[in-house]
């Protein structure tokens, strides 16, 4: 599967061949700049995206921990998730996201 990521800059990486089980985890093995210090526990909120609006009935709905970290991070937004609590199935073939400020190392 592949996803589309725009980094805070508004370069926008594709990952192809995407075999990890979370957002945050394909971000990470493709070597992108983001921060997702607590390693995918939803404690930290350096994970941070902003689903595309054609994605976002997609995903499954936001869990009562993760929502309680996205109330403490900056610039949250309708279309804020943490990529950890996103996991990849195949009907998100095609998910495109945004890293959130906050969510790379500087
Ligand atoms: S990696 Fe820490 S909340 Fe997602």
């Amino acid at each position: 599967m592949k996803v589309l990521v725009s980094d805070q800059r508004g370069k926008l990486v594709k990952l192809n061949d995407v075999v990890a089980k979370t957002l945050m985890q394909a971000m990470r093995d493709a070597g992108l700049n983001l921060t997702a210090q607590c390693g995918g526990c939803a404690s930290c909120g350096t994970c941070h995206v902003y689903v595309d609006d054609t994605w976002r009935a997609k995903l499954k709905p936001i869990g009562e921990i993760e929502d309680a970290m996205l109330d403490v991070v900056e610039e949250r937004k309708e279309s804020s998730r943490l990529s950890c609590q996103i996991e990849l199935t195949e009907d998100l073939d095609g998910l495109t996201v945004t890293l959130a400020p906050g969510a790379a190392f500087a």
